[in-house]
């Protein structure tokens, strides 16, 4: 019956968590010909979304609109329509705790509504990073404890969500979608949804291997880029050049990928989700290692970042303290309008804490408080950047006119190799 429904599209489908991944997959499924509603907690997204308005740089308003159209898409703050769905995808967010420990109280907060309205035939599937377990250890208890079963009266699978805000290649259509469902009819069904809309679905085993397909991917990134930032820290001590080095090596056809150093991780994956494996290790007896040690190294860069910029203004004769430092780009990556765990941030607040005379330009992030100090993205002309004691490039936007920094700024700490193959002697490297 649901099979059926979700071939012929006639299956209404839900998404609770209207954000970075939420709402492309509302959209792409709206899209596709299927009914949709978006559920949010804040209003002012479910307003958004109503008017036609994207808040998600990635899903332009012209999709959105299409998708409102008809009334294919609509979105609420109410979860009593989800007594209607046919499937919901759980889309909300996974964060850390102060003590580094998984914060799934948002998943416990959507299911516990979705168990309210728990039906026959329904489809629930898990999109959001989590430690491998959370499927059947966490949400199946929680909906069985309605009296329905898994595989017979209700279907639940796990399919990790690997949208990459900003890339415009890949994207939520046609990146592979692993999907892992806790019975084989739990796959089959969320598999049939996803062939639906998506290009290519991979279906794995249990939910578990799903949990753990994200976190690997994630974790590799981590400890990689935790080994290049310490590359990038000893050739700092040795005088060599860590981009050249890393391009050089790029060269070798087989056996190698480039990853590249940097100020620091940020995002709402790459420096929390290893962490979820970690805790998860740390409960059946196993220290993860890698993830401790790339975690650290990475951690580090934001103070490596301060040192240069210490020792840059030294070189002038001059302090932080008193020093007028511009950051170019606050965004966790270039050309998204994400500031979730920037190094940005971090930095901004020891250069503040050091008595620097702190100010940032990003056209994608209008305001930012740093210290219990608000700050206003400011211009880069010119006058600006020749008014400035450093310039610190940090998230080089595409919008950013490099050779104006090159030409005005008397002094540039370039952290992500932005000003290639520039060595002119006011400009300093990571
Ligand atoms: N942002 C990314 O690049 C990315 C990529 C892959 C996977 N993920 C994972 O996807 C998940 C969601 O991340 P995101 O970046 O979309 O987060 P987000 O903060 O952008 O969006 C989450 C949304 O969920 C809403 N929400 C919170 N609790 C809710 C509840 N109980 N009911 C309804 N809505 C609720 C919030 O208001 C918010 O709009 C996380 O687990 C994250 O790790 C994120």
């Amino acid at each position: 019956m649901l099979i059926e429904k979700l071939k012929s599209k006639r299956a209404h489908l839900g998404v609770v968590g209207l954000g970075y991944v939420g709402l492309p997959l509302a959209v792409e499924f709206a899209n596709a010909g299927f009914r949709v509603t978006g559920f949010d907690l804040s209003e002012e997204k479910t307003r958004a979304v109503g008017e036609g308005r994207s808040y998600v740089r990635d899903v332009t308003e012209e999709s959105l609109r299409r998708a409102i159209e008809g009334g294919r898409l609509v979105a609420t703050s109410d979860f009593s329509t989800l007594a209607e769905t046919d499937c919901v995808n759980i889309c909300v967010p996974t964060p850390l705790r102060k003590t580094r420990d998984p914060d799934v109280s948002y998943i416990v907060a959507a299911v516990e509504e979705i168990a309210k309205h728990l039906h026959p035939g329904m489809l629930i599937i898990l999109e959001s990073t989590t430690y491998p377990g959370t499927t059947d250890e966490l949400i199946l208890p929680m909906l069985e404890a309605t009296g329905y079963k898994v595989g017979q009266d209700f279907f639940l699978a796990f399919s990790p969500e690997r949208v990459d805000p900003g890339n415009a290649v890949h994207t939520t259509k046609n990146i592979p979608k692993v999907v892992g469902g806790v019975t084989s009819a739990c796959t089959e069904a969320a598999t049939t949804l996803y062939r639906g809309c998506l290009e290519t679905v991979v279906p794995v085993s249990s939910t578990r291997v799903a949990e753990m397909v994200k976190l690997l991917e994630n974790t590799f990134r981590s400890v990689n880029i935790g080994l290049v930032n310490e590359l990038a820290l000893m050739c700092d001590s040795m005088g060599i050049d860590v981009w050249e080095v890393i391009d050089a090596a790029s060269t070798k056809p087989f056996g190698f990928m480039p990853f590249y150093p940097g100020p620091g991780l940020g995002g709402h994956c790459i420096p929390i989700d290893p962490f979820y494996l970690s805790w998860k290790a740390r409960q059946v007896g196993f220290e993860a290692r890698f993830i401790e040690l790339a975690g650290l190294i990475n951690s580090f860069m934001p103070q490596h970042v301060v040192t240069k910029i210490t020792r840059a203004l030294n070189d002038e004769g001059k302090s932080v303290k008193g020093s007028r430092i511009l950051i170019m780009g606050v965004a966790y990556k270039a050309d998204i309008e994400d500031v979730r765990e920037s190094p940005a941030l971090d930095i901004i607040e020891r250069l503040l804490e050091l008595g620097g005379e702190v100010s940032y330009h990003d056209p994608l992030i209008p305001d930012i408080t740093s210290e219990g100090i608000p700050l206003r993205s400011r211009g880069a002309s010119p006058q600006d950047l020749a008014a400035s004691d450093i310039v610190v490039i940090i998230t080089p936007h595409r919008s950013f006119d490099m050779e104006a920094v090159t030409a005005h700024a008397p002094l540039v700490l370039d952290t992500r190799n932005a000003l290639k193959g520039n060595h002119a002697s006011h400009i300093r490297r990571l």
